[in-house]
């Protein structure tokens, strides 16, 4: 069977800051998606990463459906009336065009999807990430499909010898859709002198190149260039399918006990760690540390398993104490250096005003030697 699956992601309002939406919230998405869903949406499922909700629909209606688009998006609209009624941070942030007709990619929202054929036993996860650009995820995915040392699948299984398609965006990039096709592990130094800049590229999809099966599908939409002005707000969601042909689960999830510093923490202006954490988890230090979740699923014939938590373990445990030091570390040094984010890539305007108004009383002086 052909199955889509998509998810997306939007922050609609949460308590306390952008730290996690209301139970009431997450309940008015869930109660408008059970009453409204019908053709060509099989089943969903919904998860919360610190104050970002992602839903993921399953359905026949390809990528892109313009039905299926609108009824995530209402069911987000429907939760942002609760957000307003309670008063929630943030109410509302991501659905800043009034309401939609047709796909909502570009619109607010963060979306990745891809349409498969479903394998007898189709395995896949589902990422969701809060305080942090799609960048993020380019040294872990990198990692995953490309490096043996990470993923041991590339010597030991004939079925991913070839090795992987990795198409990358230029995010920066606002007329168009820029992006350029490498394959691994030929262009190995090429993929890593792209991804090693998360503010500027960002893998898209991922192929593998044994069956030309997409494994990958990331949201890459930068929304402060939709909204035509700073927001800096592109928490991603992915979907990766495992096993077989591509990475095992376990491939895949162990280059996230790096925790690498990404950009966005925040005001979506610093340096953190990118801490794996539970489904439906809040965040809190420095408005994190960055934060990204699990659910792992099977889908048959559209109908999708219950998630699993996949970050939900001892092993994460230790990963998440060496990452709090981690962040701790890098916030002693305060607003100075890579601490903070260089200015040209600053989300929030009012260092820019600052140095701006601070031009203008800059004096010129003569060097003593001319
Ligand atoms: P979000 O992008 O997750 O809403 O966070 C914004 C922010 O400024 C946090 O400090
Ligand atoms: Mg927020
Ligand atoms: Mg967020």
């Amino acid at each position: 069977m052909i199955t889509t699956l998509t998810a997306m992601r939007a922050d609609i309002g949460s308590i306390g800051g952008h730290l996690k939406p209301s139970a009431r919230v997450v309940a008015a998405v869930e109660d408008f998606l059970s009453e409204h869903k019908g053709e060509p949406v099989i089943d969903y499922a919904l998860v919360t990463t610190g104050d970002d909700i992602t839903l993921l629909c399953s359905h026949t209606g390809g990528c892109n459906h313009a039905d299926v688009h609108e009824l995530m998006w209402q069911a987000f609209a429907n939760g942002a009336e609760t957000a307003i009624d309670e008063g929630l941070y943030g109410a509302g942030q991501d659905l800043f065009k009034e309401g939609i007709s047709g796909v909502a990619k570009g619109l607010g929202p963060a979306v990745a999807e891809m349409e498969i054929t479903e394998r007898a036993n189709e395995a896949f996860l589902l990422f969701s990430l809060d305080k942090c650009l799609p960048g993020a995820l380019n040294l872990p995915f990198y990692l995953a499909f490309a490096d043996p040392m990470h993923c041991p699948g590339l010597i030991l299984s004939p079925r991913m010898k070839k090795g992987f398609r990795f198409e990358i965006m230029d995010v920066l990039y606002k007329a168009f859709d820029r992006r350029i096709t490498l394959e691994a592990p030929e262009d190995m130094y090429n993929i890593a002198a792209l991804l090693r800049d998360e503010e500027r590229f960002a893998i898209r999809t991922v192929y593998s190149r044994t069956t030309d099966e997409q494994a990958l599908a990331l949201s890459t939409t930068r929304l402060h260039h939709i909204a035509g002005f700073i927001l800096g707000k592109d928490d991603p969601v992915a979907i990766v399918r495992v096993q077989d042909a591509f990475p095992a689960t376990g491939e895949i999830l162990a280059p996230f006990a790096m925790g690498p510093y990404v950009s966005g923490s925040l005001r979506g202006s610093h340096y953190g760690p990118l801490m794996p954490m539970r489904l439906n988890s809040a965040v809190s230090f420095f408005d994190g540390p960055p934060a990204v979740s699990c659910a792992a699923f099977c889908v048959s014939r559209g109908r999708l398993t219950p998630a699993l938590d996949v970050f939900d373990h001892p092993v994460w445990d230790q990963v998440r104490e060496r990452l709090s030091e981690k962040a701790m570390e890098i916030r002693r040094q305060g607003f100075f250096g890579n601490a903070m984010k260089p200015f040209e890539a600053l989300s929030y305007g009012g260092i820019v005003q600052i140095l701006q108004e601070l031009d203008e009383r800059f004096v010129l002086e003569k060097p003593d030697n001319s």
